[in-house]
């Protein structure tokens, strides 16, 4: 049994007439007209608690897709039971029978569910159909056929032996369970953070968002289908509160894998050292965190290769993408050019009903947010020291709808020009041509983060004086691209500082996290 390197699962477009686009259609007409029940999934089994939450369309808060049980301390308890117990024979299977369910569930996922899940993710997460398609069905397909074979390259390895002596490396699960917090806005990240860990030998929870429970509940029963045996990943949705002080407290809770905020991931962090003397073994923590992830111009950039960047950059998925262009360094020489160009290419962009596929843009992803968004558009048009130039509109009357907004920042200091929106909303700062160093340090130093970023420019030096002034503010740095679209396989993903333990999702280094490795000396 080999696992050959994978190739990228190729993105369907959904033109019109296209019969992928007609499967679509059907479902997402099916999925509207049938309202679900979404159950937890403890040790192989469905159950049902009474403590239940409505899932809406973002796009029209109106239309209900079902609601999902939640949860509480008997059930978090239960699902550690189930995971305790399916561990040993999890574990010591061979990892080629484990490694078998995972390429099947890519294979049901990107065959017969393509257009059910695909379908999903749109509605309950407001995706037009391009965007759900990179995600849940690519973006995870690849996660679960690159995995198996990064983890088959890592049992390769072995250390030398010696005359007499046999070493090897055995390469162990953690000493107890995984659990997996997952974050809305990727549905392909909810999948690997809690099958990555699955892939070694661990047994998890799953913590879906509450925003993405229908989507993340599709991809669990394709897992069980696939063969995934009882209790190897339970699937629980439930209260932040309640997972912390049950699960994340448990003395056989053994790593996190986590993407969402930085506050959550640091509060995460915090609870895990407050009972540091009651765990079995130091808690494995990996996270994903927050970003203001920018764009950096120098005079010799491209202003059409720049508009691309921050059009697509910003407002695809609504700038809910945690690689998201929020931030943007520009020179003054550039300025005139490409504020015309913004206004052509933001002024043909439509948002509108996910079922309508000439929609760009659909809604944001709950009425927090869009009061999120409207509190920071309010800050900016109240401020003598920025101008809203494009869009700064917002209308929740039918879904949450924010307008792709440009805000012009007098300072780099400016607040939405250093604080995470994770909306629709990017803030320029247009810099004197003579002051590239001073907008690099800016760029480098003005915020906690370092996810992704992106530079412009022909002139190869400034490229160069680029990447070496902005070495730690992005784990995934662009040359002459937007931000987004890291792919698997290609560039692992990830930042550091304030965005997270750069542990690069769809990596290696990410499945080292979920072993623990004994060395072994035997004298012959
Ligand atoms: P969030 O932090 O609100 O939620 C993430 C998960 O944490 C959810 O499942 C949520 O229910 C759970 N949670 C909330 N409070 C908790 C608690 N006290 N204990 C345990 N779990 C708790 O994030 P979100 O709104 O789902 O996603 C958006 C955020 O995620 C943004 O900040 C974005 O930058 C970040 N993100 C980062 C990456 C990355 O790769 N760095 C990728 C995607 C999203
Ligand atoms: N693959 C996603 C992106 O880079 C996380 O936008």
């Amino acid at each position: 049994f080999q696992v050959s390197l994978p190739k990228n699962e190729p993105v369907k477009t959904y033109m019109p007439g296209s019969p992928e686009q007609e499967a679509l259609k059907a479902e997402l007409e099916r999925q509207l007209a049938n309202p679900i029940e979404i159950p937890m999934i403890i040790g192989g089994k469905e159950v049902r608690s009474e403590n239940k939450e409505k899932m809406i369309c973002p796009h029209d808060h109106k239309k209900e897709l079902g609601e999902y049980c939640i949860a509480g301390e008997k059930e978090l308890l239960m699902a550690i039971e189930a995971a305790e117990g399916a561990k040993e024979e999890w574990e010591n299977m061979p990892w080629e029978h484990r490694a078998t369910i995972f390429l099947k569930a890519a294979d049901l996922l990107t065959g017969k569910y393509r257009a059910k899940i695909a379908a999903s993710c749109m509605l309950v997460q407001s995706k037009n159909a391009y965007q759900s398609e990179i995600d849940i069905i690519c973006e995870l397909a690849d996660f679960l056929r690159f995995n198996p074979y990064y983890v088959q390259e890592i049992y390769k390895q072995q250390p030398n032996s010696t005359d007499g002596v046999w070493n090897r490396v055995e390469y162990r699960a953690l000493d107890g369970f995984v659990a997996a917090i997952t974050p809305f806005n990727f549905t392909s990240i909810g999948g690997n953070l809690s099958t990555a860990p699955a892939m070694v030998g661990n047994t998890v929870l799953w913590k879906p968002s509450s925003t993405a429970v229908l989507s993340n509940y599709y991809i669990m029963q394709i897992l069980m289908e696939a063969g995934l045996p009882a209790g190897v990943i339970n699937f629980v949705p439930s209260r932040g509160v309640d997972f912390g002080n049950v699960v994340i407290s448990h003395p056989k809770m053994a790593g996190v894998h986590f993407t969402g905020s930085t506050n959550v991931f640091n509060g995460i962090w915090k609870q895990v050292g407050e009972n540091l003397n009651k765990y079995v073994t130091y808690p494995r923590l990996v996270g994903e965190t927050g970003g203001k992830d920018f764009i950096f111009a120098h005079e010799s950039a491209d202003v059409e290769a720049l508009t691309c960047a921050i059009v697509l950059g910003a407002f695809e998925y609504q700038g809910q993408k945690c690689s998201a262009a929020s931030r943007a360094y520009i020179p003054e020489s550039l300025w005139s050019k490409l504020k015309g160009r913004l206004e052509e290419e933001i002024g043909k962009i439509k948002m509108g009903d996910v079922c309508d596929f000439t929609n760009l843009m659909n809604a944001v992803i709950d009425q927090k947010s869009f009061k999120n968004c409207q509190s920071y558009l309010s800050y900016a048009k109240e401020s003598k020291d920025a101008e809203i130039i494009i869009g700064g509109g917002s209308d929740d009357s039918a879904g949450y709808f924010v307008e792709p907004t440009v805000i012009v920042a007098k300072t780099p200091a400016f607040k939405t020009m250093v604080e995470e929106i994770f909306g629709p909303i990017i803030t320029i700062y247009v810099y004197p041509n003579d002051k590239l160093d001073e907008a690099l340090k800016d760029c480098d130093t003005a915020t906690p983060y370092g996810l992704t970023g992106a530079v412009f420019a022909q002139d190869r030096a400034a490229i160069i004086k680029m990447a070496k002034a902005l070495d730690h503010a992005a784990g995934n740095f662009y040359i002459n691209d937007k931000p987004t679209g890291a792919v698997v396989g290609q560039q692992p993903f990830g930042g550091s500082r304030g965005s997270g333990t750069n542990d690069k999702a769809g990596s290696a280094i990410n499945l080292y996290r979920w072993m623990s490795q004994r060395a072994i000396k035997e004298t012959l």
